[in-house]
């Protein structure tokens, strides 16, 4: 990802920048100006102009159409992926979040799966993330490839401080991150998430849950029967131990952050994971996460009690500060 068409892309007005990532200040100045006319491009010339100056992500058309607006940003974040071998098309888009989109990308043959999924991450995101201090508090900088940046690397931790360019891509980079850090570890751990394949600086993929043309749903938009609710609440509650015996909080978490495929759970979206000991407010967010999903349950019959629940976990896996 070049940086110029990272801090270029957010809302529609800035989109139109993505046809000329490398024009220059004057240029755009002017272009501002309506000093020059530019006709729109379609995402067909968009992908084509990509593939002109040797940066195609593939020789051949892809399946899904992105628009004219999510082209290139779709084509850069996904490009590392076609580079690596690890994909071949892009199929169609599962869902365009406010935060994050996910696609569903034909795997190649060496991966051993026939789809995965890509989360591609919107810059508004990383905005809204950077500003959530609650979140924010007692963690690390990661790298792109998952290492702590040093407290001593003074080059890095000004340019965060001033949010330069170069320090808010290291501080997205460094969200993204995060949850592709924390798929590893609990998909290792044999917990009910997605297997992570790779990240790049914008985007990760991983397993896709689901058929081509029907992802799973979230447990949100399920109506479970009786003795399913109680056996799938059981399932979640073990995968918020395993993820508290490893010091992952996961901090969204709801009927909306879990899959439902086959009468089983995925439990998805973990950005924003906290530690337990790292940050003062991880007992209000962890009780947060059980009393949500609880909600969810008891609304499918289950009879729980998130409270009590909470505190054994918490008592179980959290020692008591000295
Ligand atoms: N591995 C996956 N397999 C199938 N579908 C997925 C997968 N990961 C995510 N999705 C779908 O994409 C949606 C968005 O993913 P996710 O929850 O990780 O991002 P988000 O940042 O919460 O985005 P949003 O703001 O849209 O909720 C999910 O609600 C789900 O429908
Ligand atoms: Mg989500």
């Amino acid at each position: 990802m070049s940086r110029s068409s990272y801090l270029n892309y957010d809302d529609s007005d800035a989109y139109d920048q993505f046809g000329t990532p490398h024009e220059n200040r004057q240029e755009h100045r002017k272009k501002k100006r309506g000093e020059i006319h530019r006709p729109k491009k379609s995402s067909a010339d968009v992908i084509a102009a990509l593939s002109d100056d040797g940066t195609d992500a593939t020789s051949r058309p892809l399946t899904y159409q992105p628009s004219r607006f999510e082209a290139a940003w779709l084509m850069e974040s996904l490009q590392p992926f076609f580079d690596r071998g690890l994909i071949t098309d892009i199929l169609a888009l599962v869902r365009g979040g406010k935060e994050a989109s996910v696609y569903v990308c034909q795997a190649h043959p060496v991966t051993g799966v026939s789809l995965l999924a890509a989360k591609v991450y919107r810059p508004r995101m990383f905005r809204q993330m950077r500003n959530d201090s609650v979140y924010r508090e007692g963690r690390e900088i990661l790298t792109d490839s998952g290492k702590v940046v040093k407290k001593t690397d003074h080059r890095v931790m000004r340019a965060i401080g001033k949010k330069s360019g170069f320090g808010i891509e290291v501080a997205h980079t460094s969200w993204l991150m995060y949850e592709y850090t924390t798929l590893q570890a609990l998909h290792h751990a044999g917990l009910d998430v997605p297997k992570p394949y790779s990240a790049a600086t914008n985007a990760m993929l991983m397993t896709y849950v689901g058929e081509l043309h029907r992802p799973a749903p979230t447990l949100s938009l399920i109506a479970l029967e009786p003795d399913e609710a109680q056996a799938l609440f059981y399932q979640v509650i073990a995968n918020i131990e395993g993820m508290l015996a490893r010091g992952v909080i996961h901090g969204d978490l709801s009927a909306y952050n879990i899959l439902y495929w086959d009468g089983t759970l995925t439990v998805i979206d973990f950005p924003q994971i906290v530690r337990p000991q790292a940050n003062h407010n991880s007992w209000t967010i962890f009780q947060r996460d059980i009393m949500r999903v609880c909600e969810y349950f008891n609304d499918q019959g289950v009879s729980t009690d998130p409270e009590a629940l909470a505190t054994r976990l918490w008592k179980t896996y959290v020692p008591d500060e000295e």
